[in-house]
């Protein structure tokens, strides 16, 4: 998380915004067996199993874990029964991110002002309360099958008590001690937070969804070193960035584009029951290497690229830094090589990031491990060398 730095004049014209995100309050996926996920998570990934819902503590319809790593916090969700709307969901589009919920002052005001911008409501304000505080949380439609949720926290549900082990709700408990998370304190995987989360729309959607942030969420275009479109031979896709402000998140929105070989983002929506959805969350780490490392000793299953990308890398990353009078990349280069991390540079710094494959049988969302020493773009020198890479593994998919 950053935080600008601002005059009280405009920080109290802020806090009077009912769209000023504070944090992103959790992403909450949609499973088929939520119990099995969150030990995928927790044993791949370092999350903390910190807190359940389920039968035990009286929910009825659906189990949930909550996942905590850093500043990171995931909701994995299934339903206890037949009939249920998460059940439906996962039949059609398998596991994936069902809503990314972000925590404002007053959750209520924020539903009504997206409202009044054109939102769709998806589930009108509620409020969960006990003794020791309340959640009030209302949702609104966004692309596909993805909500937006507002969440405001009051007593001990408050974001800072959260962020410091406290419960997420009332409707949460913690879990008993597990190994599994005493291993992860020893052997950390270094993940931050939510850096980015993309969206994959259809084609020629992708203007329409960049104004619906605009006009709903009043998210600003980011303007930046890849602002522009893309669209090449390789990389056969369309994207612009949407950025909330006060440094709690981008989202990224992408459409297919013609190219010579199928777009990776029309296989996305292929095997999506041809609804847009959520494609990658990119999960910040301060150290790449370290990060890379812990998550490779644990068998995650990361994007290859092939060894000739080391061959050019060091000259493109290496020019664009002198040429803005900017550090060259501290990190030890081989080391970068044997972990097959990618690099890029901009005007204002460099990143270092690698993808995951799919992080489920479909071949639908990933993650992205990002470091960023400077640089605020998305590592656009690497779009030819990773859409080379992910059209090798289209074609083992036979989705080419
Ligand atoms: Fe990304």
């Amino acid at each position: 998380m950053t935080t600008a730095t601002t005059t009280p004049a405009a920080a109290g014209a802020r806090a009077a915004d009912p769209l000023r995100l504070i944090d992103v309050d959790h992403v909450r996926f949609y499973v088929g067996n939520a119990k099995q996920a969150a030990h995928y998570y927790a044993h791949t990934f370092g999350f903390r199993i910190d807190q359940f819902s389920d039968l035990t503590v009286g929910s009825r319809d659906a189990a949930s874990y909550l996942l905590t790593q850093g500043n990171i916090r995931f909701v994995i969700q299934t339903d206890l029964t037949p009939t249920g709307a998460i059940g439906e969901e996962v039949r059609r589009f398998g596991d994936g991110v069902k809503d990314v919920a972000f925590t404002v002052a007053d959750a209520q005001r924020a539903f009504e002002r997206a409202v009044k911008n054109g939102a769709v409501p998806d589930r009108e304000p509620e409020t969960l309360s006990d003794e020791r505080g309340s959640v009030t949380s209302a949702s609104i439609k966004a692309y596909g099958r993805v909500t937006h949720t507002f969440v405001s926290r009051t007593g001990a549900y408050d974001l800072e008590q959260v962020r410091a082990g406290g419960r997420l709700s009332p409707a949460f408990h913690p879990t008993g001690p597990l190994r599994i998370n005493d291993y992860n304190v020893q052997h950390p995987c270094g993940l931050q937070w939510v850096d980015h989360c993309v969206g994959n729309v259809e084609q020629g959607k992708m203007n329409h969804w960049v104004e619906w942030y605009e006009n709903v969420l009043e998210f600003k275009l980011f303007k930046h070193f890849d602002d522009k479109d893309i669209s090449t031979e390789y990389s056969a896709l369309m994207s612009k960035v949407m950025d909330s402000g006060f440094g709690v998140i981008k989202m990224p929105i992408n459409e297919p584009a013609e190219g010579k070989k199928k777009s990776q983002i029309q296989e996305y929506l292929e095997w999506h029951d041809m609804t847009p959805g959520v494609q990658h969350l990119a999960l910040r780490t301060n150290d790449e290497l370290a990060s890379v490392a812990e998550l490779r000793r644990r068998d995650v299953d990361f994007l290859t690229l092939p060894d000739s990308y080391y061959e050019i890398v060091w000259d493109r990353v290496d020019a664009t830094l002198r040429e803005h009078g900017l550090e060259p990349v501290k990190e030890d280069h081989q080391k970068i090589r044997d972990l097959g991390i990618l690099v890029d540079a901009d005007d204002q710094g460099y990143l270092l990031q690698l993808f995951t494959k799919p992080l489920q049988d479909r071949p639908t969302l990933f993650f992205e491990i990002i470091c960023r020493r400077g640089s605020q773009s998305f590592g656009k020198g690497n779009f030819k060398a990773l859409f080379e890479a992910l059209e090798i593994e289209q074609q083992r998919r036979g989705n080419l």
